[in-house]
């Protein structure tokens, strides 16, 4: 596996979870990372003992997009380049068309973190991933943008989105070397799933193996594009 040279990743919602996992594996293997979340003083805390010459932390709020505008622009001023995205940060509200589960107001702001959010960001990346040669976007989708998951429908509505934006980020890209995954996972131990009643948290996905499954797909060549990577903890139907 090579890639580093210098690349650098931007990934949403690093402070905890899939995306702290990710944004530690990527570390590891000697990626420059420009790390937002929306309390920053939280995360530069947790990287104390990082190379400060490879990490940039900034802040990033889903529903404030100049902060989004604000981190893609230090983040190419401090590194003079930008070559992947992690679309990570998200939401799961309880949202149902057949009970009284979840409301509008629910819907619009899993619509807002889950969907709109990585749209504006891609929007604001893509001219730099564009100049890379090698620009990446995964998208962290879900197994619930697949497949619908019994009556909860709000959610999957958004992933099933963002697995649309996937697509046509990848062909949009595809000439200037942009390549994008949609990674769907089922369930995996984070704080997310930390109430799921139906498994036990060491029997779901680990978010160290989504990471370096994150690792491998910045690192492979143009020719080796991955349009959705279905992963599961179960033998669901879809995957
Ligand atoms: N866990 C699962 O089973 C699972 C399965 C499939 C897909 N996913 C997806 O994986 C991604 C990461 O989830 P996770 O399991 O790691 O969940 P998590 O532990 O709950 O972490 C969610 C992350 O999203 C951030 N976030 C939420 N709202 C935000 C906002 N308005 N602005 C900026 N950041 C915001 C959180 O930041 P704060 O700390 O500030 O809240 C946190 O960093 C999500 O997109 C989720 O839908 C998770």
């Amino acid at each position: 596996m090579i890639a580093p040279d210098g690349r650098v990743v931007m990934i949403s919602g690093a402070n905890r979870g899939i995306g702290l996992a990710i944004a530690t594996n990527l570390y590891s293997a000697g990626f420059c990372l420009s790390l937002g979340a929306r309390d920053d003083t939280g995360l530069k805390n947790i990287i104390k003992e990082w190379d400060k010459s490879r990490v940039l932390v900034c802040r990033y709020d889903a529903l404030d997009k100049e902060s989004h505008t604000a981190w893609i622009n230090s983040t190419v001023s401090n590194f003079g380049r930008l070559d992947g995205l992690v679309n990570n940060a998200g939401i799961w509200k309880n949202f149902s068309v057949f009970d009284e589960s979840g409301d509008e107001e629910d819907l619009d702001l899993m619509w807002a973190v889950n969907v709109k959010s990585p749209v504006s960001l891609t929007k604001n990346a893509l001219p730099h991933l564009r100049k890379s040669g090698v620009g990446r976007v995964v998208n962290v989708a879900s197994l619930a943008g697949k497949a619908v998951f019994g009556s909860e429908v709000g959610y999957s509505m958004t992933k099933f989105a963002l697995v649309a934006l996937s697509h046509a980020i990848r062909q949009g890209g595809w000439d200037d070397g942009v390549r994008c995954t949609a990674l769907c996972p089922g369930y995996v131990a984070t704080d997310l799933t930390s109430s799921v009643e139906s498994m036990p948290l060491e029997e779901m996905t680990s978010p160290h193996d989504l990471a370096e499954l994150v690792k491998t797909i910045l690192c492979l060549s143009n020719t080796a594009s991955v349009a959705e990577l279905v992963v599961n903890c179960r033998p669901d139907i879809v995957a």
